[in-house]
């Protein structure tokens, strides 16, 4: 019974080393998988209605390939046109945090 108890301890212990910092780490960071900057929560909800963000955070383009990007997606999969002073954040956004390695 006691190494019953025990072991429900160590789990219980267990279970909250590893969720807690994944909890802080989410708060830290509340536009995941964004990377958190300038025109992050602008991006997130851009681009977050038909695909995962992860299809974002795979990019990793240059200004140039992200601005083309961004007319592609309008043209041909149906994006609303963004207004152009928002797409000018998102293109910065993009081309500063998401730019090629
Ligand atoms: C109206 C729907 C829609 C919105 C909004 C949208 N996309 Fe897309 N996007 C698509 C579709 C459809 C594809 C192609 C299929 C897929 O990869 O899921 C795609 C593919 C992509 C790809 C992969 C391109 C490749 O070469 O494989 C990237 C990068 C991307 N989108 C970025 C963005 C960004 C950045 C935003 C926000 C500014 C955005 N998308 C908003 C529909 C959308």
């Amino acid at each position: 019974m006691i190494a019953m108890r025990f072991k429900r301890a160590a789990l219980v212990a267990l279970v909250l080393t590893l969720a807690v910092p994944a909890l802080a780490d989410e708060a830290e960071n509340e536009w995941d998988p964004l990377p958190p900057g300038d025109g992050a929560e602008e991006t997130y909800y851009a681009c977050n209605a038909c695909h995962s963000l992860r299809t974002v955070t795979n990019g990793g383009y240059s200004r140039e390939v992200w601005d083309d990007l961004l007319d592609w997606m309008v043209e041909e999969q149906g994006m609303e046109e963004l207004e152009p002073d928002e797409r000018e954040t998102i293109l910065d956004y993009l081309s500063e945090n998401i730019g090629p390695d």
